[in-house]
């Protein structure tokens, strides 16, 4: 694990205190996107809440998972080509490097995201081929290049729509917790890939807590992203 990796697991082990996440979660709450990012941003959601429901559950966590890791990797091909251009200023550069060092961290946490919701879904039989698979596949491919082109016209209408995104699968995952969270408590978690990813968790009730961290992790690094380039 690098030292990035390493500092985000220590940052998400912190979060699950209430009042170091509040006091976490505080300066981005109430930031205003765009109307770009707002329009995409209702978009997403309310196509989400129509094919997937309202209410949190196992099958919409491992679609919106596969999703999830999109913005990510657009971002770094983004950055990628981005450098093409501007490799000559170094200032551009490092600012381009760092957003593609993070992105890459991203994907790999989405990535440990959707493959142990997988696993569990697996395990429950709650997912169907065509809902669970087959849309968000489609849908990844659109959404990838929607987003790489987005990120080369306006970065911060991109950084701003992870931001809504983010903030929602934040909101689902701290409901999951509150609803089903004497359950979950009482579920262990049993995972090879999270041993690899190197997080260490007992139950179903610690894996959600983790993720819903992940998740307000990326949501503020979205607009911290914004804010680095201002400086
Ligand atoms: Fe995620
Ligand atoms: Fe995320």
């Amino acid at each position: 694990m690098n030292e990035d990796c390493s500092a985000h697991e220590a940052l998400v082990k912190e979060l699950n205190d209430p009042t170091m996440r509040a006091d976490y979660a505080r300066p981005y709450d109430g930031y205003k996107v765009g109307p770009i990012a707002a329009v995409l941003g209702w978009l997403l959601v309310t196509s989400g809440t129509i094919v997937y429901g309202k209410k949190p559950s196992y099958g919409k966590f491992k679609a919106v998972e596969v999703i999830a890791r999109i913005p990510y990797q657009s971002w770094e091909v983004a950055t990628y080509t981005l450098l093409t251009g501007f490799y000559g200023n170094e200032k551009r550069a490092i600012e381009l490097t760092k957003t593609s060092a993070f992105s890459r961290q991203a994907q790999d946490n989405e990535t440990m995201h959707v493959v142990v919701i997988t696993q569990i879904c697996k395990r429950l039989r709650c997912v169907g081929w065509f809902r669970h698979m087959f849309i968000p596949l489609v849908f990844a491919f659109f959404y990838f290049w929607t987003i790489y082109l987005l990120y080369m016209v306006s970065r911060k209408s991109a950084l701003e729509l992870n931001y809504l995104f983010e903030t929602h699968a934040y909101h689902q995952y701290s409901e999951f917790l509150a609803l089903y969270g004497e359950q979950l408590r009482d579920t262990p978690v049993m995972s090879d890939f999270l041993v690899l990813y190197g997080r260490n968790v007992r139950s179903e009730y610690e894996l959600f807590e983790s993720i819903r961290n992940d998740e307000l992790i990326h949501r503020n690094r979205s607009i911290k992203e914004i804010e680095l380039r201002r400086k």
